[in-house]
């Protein structure tokens, strides 16, 4: 057996995934009215199946999880209905998916929000930048601090997504604490000011992400769920005064529940790293499978997992071009050119149009 490269077969909790490629979760906002997955997406993740796992779009766990146009939810019947159609076109074309689940805390806007209210956060610190919306783009509110006594309620609308993804016949969840969204906002602490038991020390500050995590293994398993975390991504008007500690604090904490993956967003989304971390010890607070991601290519995936660094790689827009990435990579293939301006938004173009390599060669 050679070294271990983007093929070897892996275990990932009770699963065997074909290889190390991950889909990355990816925002397309394509879902259908009333933030329902509908055929388009189905046949999107379906063409994708050969990724060993699909981690889907970020999914709102709430109506107050909403933070931007045509995402998906998964909070009520409807939706539920909409992602089984895509679960059970994944699973007929022999893959694995996992759903991400999402509250985007102050990166919303009132138009988003039940009642036009405000959105919630740790604190009440405005983001710079502006929230996308179905009016534009229009500039951030300053958010509403969540009272203590309303947190049980937050983690009760994590539990019930969770059993909602069951329902809808996913095989596992990620849950979000990356790129500036709820969880990271009471993790990092220049958006956590709070003095209460969720704001301050570490422990304090990753409470809320661990009962969370507690509630959502309960419904799982911890065998399957993941933890996406982004320590040095600014996104989101984000900073800690501490990455390297808090971080490894928190995968001190999820190696404590036993969960199958910590996945690590290793640079910044959109824009460059301001701080650094040393992932390496990161990664050994936590024990666990370690999934890479951040602009990886075949040959630097490759190194990662060769040495050690790594036991998966996401992948995000190289899957968003081309849906047959698995066969691409294996036969050193020349890749489809992604088209930015259809990431967001709009029908099939750009979405379930990316020919695969046989599509490509028949059509000269
Ligand atoms: C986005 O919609 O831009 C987005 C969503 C979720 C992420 C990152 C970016 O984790």
């Amino acid at each position: 057996m050679g070294p271990i490269d983007l093929f070897t077969p892996i275990h990932l909790g009770p699963y065997t995934l074909a290889n190390r490629m991950v889909m990355a979760p990816l925002t397309r906002n394509r879902a259908g009215a009333g933030n329902v997955p509908h055929g388009l997406n189905a046949l999107y993740y379906a063409q994708r199946a050969t990724a060993g796992l699909i981690v889907s779009e970020a999914t709102q766990v709430s109506p107050q999880g909403v933070g931007y146009p045509h995402t998906p939810g998964i909070h009520g019947a409807e939706q539920v209905a909409g992602w089984q159609d895509v679960t059970g076109a994944v699973h007929h074309a022999g893959g694995r998916i996992f759903l991400q689940l999402w509250h985007v805390g102050r990166i919303s806007h009132p138009s988003l929000q039940p009642g036009g209210a405000l959105p919630v956060a740790p604190s009440a610190i405005r983001p710079a930048g502006e929230a996308i919306t179905y009016q534009g783009m229009l500039p951030f509110v300053t958010p509403r601090a969540l009272e203590t006594g309303e947190l049980p309620g937050i983690v009760d609308d994590y539990r019930r997504a969770a059993v909602h993804a069951l329902a809808a016949g996913f095989d596992g969840v990620e849950v979000h604490a990356a790129n500036g969204y709820l969880l990271d906002q009471f993790l990092r602490d220049g958006s956590n000011r709070r003095t209460d038991a969720y704001g301050g020390s570490l422990a304090n500050r990753a409470r809320l992400l661990m009962e969370v995590v507690d509630a959502v293994t309960g419904v799982w398993g911890p065998e399957r769920v993941g933890v996406r975390i982004s320590p040095v991504n600014p996104f989101n008007d984000m900073h800690d005064s501490d990455p390297q500690g808090l971080f490894e604090f928190v995968a001190g904490a999820l190696s404590a529940l036993g969960i199958a993956y910590l996945h690590g967003v290793e640079g910044a989304i959109g824009g460059v790293a301001r701080q650094t971390v040393d992932l390496g010890r990161i990664r050994a607070a936590f024990g666990g499978l370690y999934m890479a991601n951040g602009g990886y290519d075949k040959a630097r995936a490759g190194r990662a997992l060769a040495s050690g660094a790594a036991d998966l790689v996401s992948f995000g827009v190289p899957f968003l071009a081309n849906p047959d990435l698995v066969a691409r990579f294996r036969a050193d293939a020349p890749l489809n050119t992604p088209d930015a301006a259809t990431f967001y938004g709009g029908g099939a173009e750009g979405y379930t149009d990316y020919p695969t390599l046989e599509q490509a060669r028949a059509a000269g």
